[in-house]
């Protein structure tokens, strides 16, 4: 049995920034991620669920769970020497922590505390996402540049799924690696090496109830996808409605996840920063790619923390179908 820390610390060569600091962060994630798994598990006993009576700053209404785990990551991230800066999905602003220290070596966390949570109330799978940037250090104090790096600077990406069980997945750019909790003894060990795409892929991953709010590239891909005996069959549609879920479930199955602009989402839905950078980091470890229709995720230069854009990551192939499938009936 390999715990997560003991994988850290034997590939330390492969990363190459401070295994003390990588170690740390993972501390607080844990941390915060077997408390969040906690209070997940028992959510209905606790009267833990619904809504917080809340909007976010997306206008989106907050669940009890949202906040808490924005609380319960926050918390744990403050206490460690090692982040200056944490941005969050539930909140308006940047958070600077110890504002007088020196930040030269420290790390921006953004995070979607809960993702999928809408599904909280249902019994469905729901995540955590976290992104880790390296402090840009132009100034001796955080600013929000050190916030809108792109994506392919990201240091450190991963989620945690609240599932069946729970899985800690994350990738430092050596490959993605996943870990299954014991709650029982609450230790993460190393149950899924290695992730990557398989070969074949069958599932295709959107909300088709947005179908009529489609651009015509996206329609006609779902049709393709739907077509009989091509690729060996129609694919199969999958579709949970959580991110952290959909996508977890496409990188061990294989599939491509679509969540378009639509006529009520001109830019898309998800969010550049807390959602669609960390998962294409992994989508690439895992031989995979990730795309906004036009462009690769981890290139786009953001301007906004709460910045949206339509999103695409699965097989290199797929996505790449899907591309054609724009340029031809979209520009
Ligand atoms: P969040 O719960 O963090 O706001 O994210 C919800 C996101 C994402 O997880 C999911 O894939 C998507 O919203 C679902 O949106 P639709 O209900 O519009 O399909
Ligand atoms: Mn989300
Ligand atoms: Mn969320």
């Amino acid at each position: 049995m390999y715990t997560l820390g003991e994988f850290i610390i034997d590939n330390k060569k492969y990363f190459s920034h401070s295994i003390e600091s990588l170690l740390r962060l993972f501390s607080a994630i844990k941390l915060a991620a077997k408390a969040v798994h906690k209070e997940v598990n028992k959510a209905g006993l606790t009267k833990n669920i619904g809504s917080s009576g809340k909007t976010n700053i997306q206008g989106e209404q907050q669940q009890k769970l949202d906040f808490f785990a924005h609380n319960i990551f926050i918390n744990s991230l403050k206490n460690r020497d090692i982040v200056c800066g944490i941005a969050s999905e539930e909140s308006k602003d940047f958070i600077i922590i110890n504002k007088k220290e020196n930040i030269k070596d420290k790390y921006i966390v953004l995070i979607d505390p809960l993702d999928g949570s809408s599904n909280i109330d249902v019994n469905v799978p729901i995540g955590t996402i976290f992104s880790v940037y390296k402090s840009k250090y132009n100034n001796d104090f955080l600013t929000i540049d050190d916030f809108l790096q792109n994506g392919s600077k990201q240091i450190l990406a991963g989620y945690i799924i609240y599932g069946s069980s729970t899985i800690l997945v994350y990738t430092t750019g050596n490959g993605v690696h996943g870990f299954t909790l014991d709650p029982s003894i609450g230790t993460f060990y190393l149950s899924h090496p290695d992730l990557m795409f398989p070969d074949e892929n069958k599932i295709y991953s959107i909300n088709d109830g947005n179908y009529i709010k489609f651009s015509n590239g996206i329609k006609k891909y779902i049709k393709y996808c739907q077509k009989e005996k091509r690729n060996g069959g129609p694919y199969t549609a999958r579709y949970i409605g959580s991110l952290v879920g959909d996508f977890h479930r496409n990188m061990i199955r294989g599939g491509i996840y679509i969540y378009p602009q639509t006529s009520l989402h001109p830019k898309g839905k998800l969010r550049l920063l807390y959602e669609c950078n960390p998962i294409a980091f992994i989508t690439e470890q895992a031989g995979g790619k990730a795309s906004n229709g036009y462009k690769r995720i981890l290139e786009i230069e953001p301007i906004d923390l709460h910045q949206r854009t339509p999103f695409i990551c699965g097989p290199m192939n797929m996505v790449s179908k899907l591309e054609n499938f724009i340029k031809n009936y979209d520009e």
